[in-house]
């Protein structure tokens, strides 16, 4: 596949750090790759699997080539299909997800180049399984919301996230790059209507070893601590077995530090 004449672009979809959550399909496109192009938040276990021979170009904007624009993206994927190259262009996750997917795509169809779109396992759904929890339930939550904690998030026109309208009893909102203004995001909740009591966890670094979570309830959100990034926020009343579970783990945790007082006794 590498260096045939007509170059095309994957758009691939990294999952959310796991490499046991990359696609069949995602995983097959990184052996034949001419070359990479990869986001920050693609995980070093990832970009691992990657062979060796292969040309990788980390494009994040943090980490990577530091000033790059969206545009340089666009024309160095371009440029590499141009070549005839196989281009995987990697992103975190599902590309459709908050990924800038539609300018690049705009981009490789104004100039003309082959492009497909390889889904992955977006981060708000490796957060609920990795908390055991259904983020729909016919019996609570009709509808999922997923939306950037950022107004500015995918629509660089909007100021102000209109909550209001996001916000239902019924709703599970998955909230990506919230920020660490909780106190902010809470008063914004309860102004918008949604109860003090419905659960809030905040999940850090998803299906990775380093993750880490933290459930709460939205009346108490400023007190959420500031996980390591990436972080996700779910928010709803679906949520509320996973908070049940950590209030039960943290009762054996503390029976458990209870025996330790009396056998030491
Ligand atoms: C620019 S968005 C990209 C989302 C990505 N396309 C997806 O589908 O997951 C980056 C945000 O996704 C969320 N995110 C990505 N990976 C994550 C992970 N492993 N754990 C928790 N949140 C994650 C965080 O909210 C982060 O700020």
């Amino acid at each position: 596949m590498k260096g045939s004449l007509t170059g095309k672009v994957y758009l691939v979809g990294a999952g959310p750090g796991d490499p046991e959550l990359l696609t069949v399909k995602a995983r097959a496109l990184l052996d034949r790759a001419g070359v990479v192009l990869h986001d920050d938040l693609v995980s070093a276990e990832i970009i691992s699997l990657i062979p060796p021979q292969t040309e990788i170009v980390n494009v994040g904007k943090r980490s990577g080539l530091k000033k790059i624009t969206q545009n340089e993206i666009n024309e160095r994927m371009i440029a590499f299909a141009k070549r005839g190259l196989q281009v995987v262009r990697l992103k975190s996750g599902d590309p459709a997800i908050f990924g800038r997917l539609a300018e690049e795509t705009d981009a490789l169809e104004a100039a003309d180049i082959l492009f497909e779109v390889v889904p992955g396992i977006t981060a708000g759904i490796a957060a609920a399984a990795s908390l055991r929890v259904s983020l729909t339930d016919r019996r609570s939550s009709s509808r999922v919301v997923i939306v950037s904690g950022h107004p500015s998030g995918e629509n660089e026109n909007q100021e102000k996230i209109d909550w209001k309208n996001l916000v239902t009893p019924e709703s599970t909102l998955v909230i990506y790059m919230p920020g660490h203004d909780f106190s902010r995001l809470r008063e914004e909740f309860l102004a918008a209507g949604l109860a003090s009591g419905v659960p809030a966890v905040l999940v850090s670094q998803a299906s990775t070893p380093r993750q880490q979570q933290y459930c709460t309830r939205v009346g108490e959100m400023h007190k959420l601590p500031p996980l390591p990034a990436p972080a996700i926020l779910l928010i709803g009343r679906s949520l509320e077995r996973a908070h049940r579970r950590s209030s039960a783990e943290n009762l054996s945790l503390a029976l458990d530090e209870a025996d330790l007082v009396i056998s030491a006794k």
